[in-house]
Parts: structure tokens; sequence; C-alpha cells
């Protein structure tokens, strides 16, 4: 069994430094626990290698990010760096991390503890028992489409444009991820578009519809992006795998966020046939970073999905989940998941004690 694993370290901006430094604490415990040699680099990106180097994704980052078992990221981005150009934002920096390393399937899984029941804006009935996966794909579509950019039109009106496009193969491939997965889940896919007004949505579902009947063990649905939006807040419990476009995934899954208390509490996993990374979905956060009041469990529980879909090990990420289950039973809360009678702690805090719970499971 292989016992030593390079991880690239990525905090990033704002809170991404602050939940990291948690993150981090966990893999340590995991380290000892199972005996693993784990070498951590730390690289800059985003605002900050921006400020450092020029460039919000600097080569070094990228070599560092290829010669990793696994990534783990906090965030990037912030109001500073609101007015320089699109080319230098910190977010280029995490698209041209997730493009360059062919970080095409991001699984984004909204499972509730229940514990967090009432931390959430629906009503408990509604979310009790909630565990979807969202399946986006992230290298292609209106993110990554050319022609885009700002120009004149022949009747001399400024304007801007971007493309929405997707090929055969791309839609193949995370299709299948969304299949295989739903296999080892409820056996459900809920392909979403908008078919009814955009081509490339259209071709999506029939590429995916094709593509379903080497899954024939698996049910399949389509649904339009905003049925589904309703969906979720109307009875989210229908979904089990929900698969979509890169867009339409970065908004269905911040909403679907919200159903499991906050945003704070989802973690995510981004695959490709040769790299991985994992990233709390949320952002920097800049009106709370520094603050000590970021919630670390979601990028704690990207550790989790880190071990077992980079390093092969399922338990690390179960312990995991069952050290954040505890912590929230025994009743600590960080500020966006905070009620009435609850213990409200930090960041750091919030850390030590998932850290301990982690340590007391043998
Ligand atoms: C996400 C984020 C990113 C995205 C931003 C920061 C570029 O919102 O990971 O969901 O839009 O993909
Ligand atoms: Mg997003």
């Amino acid at each position: 069994m292989k016992t030593e694993f390079n991880i690239a370290v990525f905090p990033g901006d704002g809170i991404g430094p602050e939940v990291i430094t948690e993150a981090v604490k966990i893999i340590k415990i995991i380290e000892s626990k199972l005996n693993l040699r784990i070498n951590l680099t730390e690289s800059l990106v985003g605002g900050c290698a921006y400020e450092a180097t020029g460039c919000p994704l600097p080569d070094d980052t990228l070599d560092i990010a290829k010669k990793a078992d696994g990534i783990l990221l906090g965030a990037v981005g912030g109001p500073k760096w609101e007015a320089i150009d699109f080319s230098l934002r910190p977010e280029r920096a995490l698209l041209g991390l997730r493009s360059s390393l062919g970080l095409y399937a991001n699984l984004r899984p909204a499972r509730i503890f229940p514990a967090l029941l009432n931390a959430s804006t629906l009503k408990p009935e509604v979310v009790v028992g909630l565990d979807l996966l969202v399946v986006r794909e992230l290298t292609g579509g209106i993110y990554f489409g050319e022609p885009r950019g700002v120009g004149t039109n022949d009747d001399g009106h400024k304007h801007a444009f971007n493309t929405l496009v997707y090929s055969e193969p791309e839609i193949q491939r995370i299709g299948k991820i969304a299949f295989d997965v739903a296999r080892k889940r409820n056996s459900k896919v809920c392909s979403v578009d908008k078919a009814n007004v955009l081509e490339a949505t259209g071709f999506w579902r029939d590429v995916v519809t094709k593509l379903h009947s080497q899954f024939s063990d698996i049910e399949l649905s389509h649904m339009y992006v905003d049925n589904c939006a309703m969906q979720l807040v109307r009875n989210p419990k229908q979904f089990d795998v929900i698969l979509t476009t890169n867009m339409f995934g970065d908004i269905l899954s911040d909403e679907a966020s919200m159903l499991t208390g906050s945003i704070g509490m989802l973690p995510s996993a981004s695959l490709g046939e040769k790299y991985s990374m994992y990233e709390p979905i949320h952002g920097s956060a800049p009106d709370i970073a520094g603050k000590d009041l970021a919630n670390p469990l979601a990028t704690i529980l990207s550790v989790g999905m880190l071990f077992k879909y980079s390093l092969n090990l399922e338990e690390p990420n179960k312990w995991i989940e069952m050290a954040v289950e505890a912590t929230l039973d025994n009743g600590a809360r960080t500020l966006d998941i905070m009620s009435d009678g609850m213990n409200q702690v930090g960041t750091q805090e919030m850390g030590d004690l998932v850290a301990t719970e982690l340590e007391k499971i043998n």
C-alpha cells in the first residue's frame, strides 16, 4: 500500500488561509493515525499571488499542482481586485487551474447533518435526510467558450458576448461520471438543461439520453434549469444526482448548499484524468476574513473527499464526517450556522473540536 503522498496546499485569499489552517490540522491527524507520510507544499494563488508576482496563477503554483497527488484550495478573490483586467483577476487562477489540469468533473455533495436541521431556512420536514450530489461540468460551456469579449457591433454600439458550446465527448465524459456515481448512491440521475431555448443544452439532453442506453440500471430524468431551481426549494429530496453544465451547476450548487444550513458546509472535488483538486464551494468572504468567524467545515469535509478520491483511502473520509457530525451534535456552531441554545465558536475552535473528535475515533 502506498503510504507517502504529496498534497499541494493553496490557501488563497480572504478566509481561505483561516479555513485551510484548520483543514491542515485534520490532515496531520489522519497522517499519524494511519502512519502515512504526507508532504504538504504551499503556494500562492489568486489575489495574493497577483500581489506578490503580478500573476494570479504563477508557473510555480501550477508546477506544484502537477506534482501533487491532490490539491487543497481555500478560496480566491476579493473587492481589492475587482477593478483589474479580467485576465489578471484572482478568479482566473481558479479557472486556469481547472482548465490546465483538465478538472472537468466537479462533485458537490449537499447532505444535511441532523444537528443542523434548524439551521436551514427551509422547514425541517423538507430537508430532513437530504443527500444529493451536484455533478457540474467544470472545464467547458459558457465559462470557457470562444469567442468571448467586449467590442463594438455593426451599429457602432458597444457590446459584450460569451459563447455556450459543448462537444459530444465533453458531455459524454461528464455524463459517464454522473451515471457511475449514481450507481454507488440511489441510482437516479436528473440531467438539468434549458433545452427549450438553448441549442447547446438541447444537444446536451440528446447526448445524455443516448449515453443512458449504457446505464439502463440508472433512472434518468431531464429537467429545465428554472424548474430545477424551484424544485430544489419545493422538494429537494426528489433528487439523487443532478448532472448539469458549468454555469447551471455553479448556480444550483449554491442554492443546494443553503438546504444544508449554510454555504459554509459544502465541500467539493474537481476531478480529471490525471489531477484532482478539493475546495469548499464558498468564496473568500472578505467581509469576515481575519476575524475568526469563518466556518472551516466545508474545507475539512473537502479533506475527506481528497483522501477518498485521490489517495484511495475511504476510511479517513468516514472518520472526518463522523467527527464533524459529533462536533455539531455537541452544539458547537460557527456564526453562519448558529441558532438558539447552541455554543458559538470561532474558526480555530471549530477546527480544534473536530480534531479532538477525530482523535477519539479508532
Ligand atoms: C465556484 C465559484 C467560482 C465559479 C468562481 C470563484 C470563479 O463560484 O467555484 O462555484 O464560478 O466556478
Ligand atoms: Mg460558485
